[in-house]
C-alpha cells in the first residue's frame, strides 16, 4: 500500500468511484448489486492505493437503528473489499481503522452486515456480533429479518444490549 485517502463522496473523483465499484464487483464475484453500491454512497470513503491501482475500499454512511426505544444515529459500514492477491497484508485493517475513527468520532455506534468470510476479520477488530433479534422498518411496517440475525455486527461507542432487538431503517435492496 503506497497511499491512503479518506474522502466524503462529494470529494471523490468519478474515476475513483468507478475504480471502487470495479474493485467491489471483482471482490464479490459479480454479486455486488447496483443497490449495494448505492448503499455505499453519501458518506465517508477510505481508499487504499498501490501506485495508481486501487487495492482497498470501504465506506461509512449514516443510518438510523432503533434500539431500546431510541433511534440511534449509526455509522453503517458498506462496500469493504481488498483486491484478491493483496489480502492478509493489513490493507483491510487500514481501511477499517479509518472507518472506525469516523464511527467513534461521529456516532454512538457502528454497524454492518458481514459476509461469511469477513466475520473473523470484524471479530478480530472488536466488532460484536448482534445476539438479539433484528428487524427492518419497511413501508408495510416493522418486519422481522431473521435470516440476518447471525450476520449483524456492531461497534458500540455508547453501551448497548447486544441481546436486545435492533431495527434498521428502510432502503431499496438488502435492508441490512
Ligand atoms: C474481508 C477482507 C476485506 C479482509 O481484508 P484483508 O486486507 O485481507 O484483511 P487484513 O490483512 O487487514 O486482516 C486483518 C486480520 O483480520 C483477520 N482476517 C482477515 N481475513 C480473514 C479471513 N479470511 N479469515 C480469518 N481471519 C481473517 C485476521 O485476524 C487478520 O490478521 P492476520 O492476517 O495477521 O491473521 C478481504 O478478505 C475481502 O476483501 N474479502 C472479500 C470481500 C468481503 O467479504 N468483504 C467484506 C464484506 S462485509
Amino acid at each position: 500500500m503506497s497511499s491512503f485517502s479518506v474522502l466524503h463522496t462529494w470529494q471523490v473523483p468519478a474515476a475513483t468511484l468507478a475504480a471502487a465499484r470495479a474493485l467491489l464487483d471483482e471482490a464479490f464475484d459479480g454479486d455486488f448489486s447496483d443497490e449495494d453500491w448505492e448503499h455505499s454512497l453519501g458518506g465517508v470513503h477510505a481508499f487504499a492505493w498501490d501506485g495508481d491501482e486501487l487495492i482497498g475500499h470501504g465506506a461509512v454512511v449514516q443510518r438510523r437503528l432503533v434500539h431500546d426505544g431510541r433511534a440511534l444515529r449509526a455509522g453503517y459500514v458498506e462496500g469493504v473489499a481488498v483486491r484478491a492477491g493483496r489480502r492478509r497484508r493489513g490493507v483491510g485493517a487500514a481501511v477499517m481503522g479509518a472507518l472506525e475513527d469516523v464511527v467513534r468520532g461521529a456516532y454512538p455506534l457502528g454497524a454492518l452486515s458481514a459476509s461469511e468470510e469477513a466475520m473473523a476479520f470484524y471479530e478480530a477488530r472488536g466488532w460484536q456480533r448482534w445476539r438479539g433479534r433484528t428487524f427492518a422498518l419497511t413501508p408495510a411496517g416493522v418486519e422481522r429479518t431473521e435470516e440476518e440475525d447471525d450476520g449483524i455486527f456492531v461497534l458500540p461507542v455508547v453501551p448497548l444490549d447486544v441481546t436486545g432487538d435492533l431495527t434498521c431503517d428502510w432502503r431499496d435492496g438488502d435492508v441490512w
